[in-house]
């Protein structure tokens, strides 16, 4: 079966102000399609920039992300971005959503981004994240866990193939904690979505099929 995501020999070096930062060192990973997978690791050590290169929301210095088999290297911006939309839920860490439209606006707008009309579905996604009540809220309305479901209810909206999570729980409570780690995977059983997570948490973790730790960019065996 092909690889829903697939990376080779990634690497990434920052370069800002002339001096260089590797920040992956040589990154293979495989992702079966449906598969959850969990990644630990110290801060600095490269996660959030494997996510983003899986995510292709950036580029790397060297080898190859592939999503469903297509080597992202040989697109264009345009066809980076469509490969993206197609396949790709990324919830960050800070959530990233809009301040000045409601959570229902908010879970809408990838659609939108693929020309799609939202209809019913933002209403629906909010509704099984436990938010259909407060869907004309701002997020400056909502608790820092409800920004949370909003954001993910936002990545799962066009159902995507693979979601990528970057400390989805980094900034809730053990409480709302469980209750994201729970909506995550019973949307996952129910999707059969691929999910990739980072997590400081260990029993967040341990809720994948496999749980992979990264050490100063790379990969090391669990
Ligand atoms: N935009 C950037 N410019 C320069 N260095 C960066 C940039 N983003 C991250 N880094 C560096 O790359 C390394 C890996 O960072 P990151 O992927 O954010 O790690 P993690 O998510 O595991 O904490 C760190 O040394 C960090 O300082
Ligand atoms: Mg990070």
């Amino acid at each position: 079966m092909t690889p829903i995501i697939e990376t080779q020999s990634l690497v990434k070096v920052y370069r800002a102000d002339g001096v260089e930062t590797p920040a992956l060192r040589g990154v293979d990973l495989a992702v079966a399609p449906g598969e959850f997978v969990s990644i630990m690791g110290p801060s600095g050590c490269g996660k959030s920039t494997l996510l983003y290169l899986l995510g292709l929301l950036a580029t790397p210095t060297e080898g190859t992300v592939r999503i469903d088999g297509q080597d992202a290297g040989t697109l264009g911006d345009g066809g980076r971005t469509r490969l993206r939309r197609r396949h790709i839920g990324y919830v960050f860490q800070r959530f990233n959503l809009l301040p000045t439209l409601s959570a229902e606006e908010n879970v809408g707008l990838p659609m939108r981004l693929r020309g799609e009309r939202p209809g019913s579905a933002p209403r629906e996604m909010l509704r099984a994240v436990g938010l259909e009540e407060k869907r004309r809220r701002r997020p400056n309305q909502l608790s820092v866990g409800e920004q949370q479901r909003v954001a993910i209810a936002r990545a799962l909206a066009t159902r995507p193939t693979v979601l990528l999570a970057d400390e989805p729980t980094g900034n809730l409570d053990s409480e709302a904690s469980d209750r994201v780690m729970d909506l995550v995977g019973r949307l996952h059983r129910g999707t059969g979505q691929a999910i990739v997570l980072i997590t400081h948490n260990r029993q967040v973790a341990d809720r994948a099929d496999r749980l992979i730790r990264m050490h100063d960019g790379r990969l090391v065996d669990a």
